[in-house]
């Protein structure tokens, strides 16, 4: 089933599986894409995923998350990104590319200023209290994210993906722990919602009908006092309304204890730790639905795949380690991916992303 073809909107895809939005952290410090970037891309664009969605590209300069983050916030970026999105599809996969803002969870030694939220609740594990946003800035950050889906589209990404999951910005605006506002964007949870539906409302206008516009959502925040389950699927299902061509369903923020990248997954039963959210999600939209979290078994994603819980499954660590693990499973390898989710590679945020611990086991083989 893993291997058999699947549609998200208008764009056919060759298998269900995606390599999930993963910060490469190799563009220069003004955002651009670097020959570095379009190498790693490439062996990823060649390992048999479906569909290819790059990590965090940011909407705004003050909204991104390290210095070697992908921009897509200048005009001037679209040429080098169309070199990637070009790579992505002379690998054989589908590119999209995955449009953020960091809100609250930005560094402010990377920003050199405050970070910006609805409200002004603490991160608690950076001891960022963010600004809050004026209405004018909000109005603002919405045409942001239109522009910057103009620039996926312009660049030849055959989609985009809205980041509105793990505590960043629209997360926050979704989020009742972190969202306190009284006015027209929050305090109710339709109020809560104003924001992303501007967003893909606007993104709509600037890039057509047909133009796919994916979005990853937090069915759980994973923190007290986060989004309940049931308003969690009303947004779905108001996506779904919307016209989105797929919903990756994620969870956890920053502070979370247990959230998006869990730690130490073993085979088998502690593997897809949001299938059960997803098999919620798939009741109540039209749209495909993607399963993404801890997927690291090909029998454990064909279960998923086969139950109907989800239509697509996306793996991010295991494509760290073993960017070719799709076409190994496609000639016939049953074992799960190598990645022990130990996440490393989420610890050094101002270098190029990699498997750390595959560097130390070749680092650790060349002295023995
Ligand atoms: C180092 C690292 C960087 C990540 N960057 C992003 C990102 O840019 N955008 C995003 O939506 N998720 C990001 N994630 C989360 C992954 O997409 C995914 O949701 C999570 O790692 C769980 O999937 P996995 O178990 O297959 O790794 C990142 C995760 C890691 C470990």
């Amino acid at each position: 089933m893993l291997f058999s073809p699947v549609t998200i909107g208008s764009l056919e895809l060759q298998n269900r599986l995606v390599r999930a939005a993963c910060g490469e952290r190799r563009a220069d410090r003004d955002g651009f894409i670097t020959h570095e970037m379009l190498a790693y891309i490439d062996e990823l664009a060649r390992g048999g995923c479906g569909l290819v969605i790059l990590g965090h590209g940011y909407i705004r300069r003050d909204g991104r998350l390290t210095d070697n983050e992908t921009g897509i916030n200048r005009d001037d970026q679209v040429s080098r990104l169309g070199l990637v999105a070009e790579q992505i599809r002379a690998g054989g996969a589908r590119g999209v590319i995955q449009i953020s803002h960091g809100g609250a969870q930005c560094r402010p030694s990377v920003l050199e200023t405050t970070p910006v939220s609805p409200s002004g609740v603490e991160v608690r594990k950076t001891k960022v209290i963010p600004r809050p946003l004026e209405s004018d800035e909000i109005l603002e950050l919405v045409s942001d994210f239109a522009f910057a889906a103009g620039r996926a589209k312009e660049a030849g990404f055959d989609a985009v993906q809205i980041h509105a999951a793990h505590g960043y910005l629209i997360s926050q605006f979704l989020s009742p722990a972190t969202n306190l506002r009284t006015d027209e964007w929050g305090g109710s949870p339709e109020n809560r919602f104003r924001f992303l539906d501007s967003v893909i409302r606007a993104v709509r206008e600037q890039v057509g009908e047909d133009y796919p516009v994916l979005v990853k959502q937090n069915l759980d925040d994973c923190i007290p006092k986060g989004i309940p389950l049931s308003e969690a699927l009303t947004v779905a299902t108001g996506l779904s309304d919307l016209g989105v061509a797929a919903i990756e369903v994620s969870g956890g923020m920053v502070d979370s204890e247990r959230g998006a990248a869990r730690k130490d997954i073993t085979p088998g039963k502690q593997e897809a730790y949001f299938r059960s959210m997803a098999r919620e999600v798939v009741k109540v939209v039209d749209c495909p639905v993607i399963l993404v979290g801890g997927l690291k078994s090909p029998s454990v994603i064909n279960d998923v795949l086969e139950s109907g819980d989800a239509d697509l499954v996306a793996l991010a660590r295991p494509l760290i380690r073993e960017p070719r693990l799709p076409l190994e499973w496609l000639d016939g390898r049953d074992t799960p991916a190598d990645c022990e989710s130990c996440n490393r590679c989420a610890l050094y945020k101002d270098r190029p992303l990699r498997c750390e611990s595959l560097i130390l086991e070749q680092e650790q083989a060349r002295e023995d």
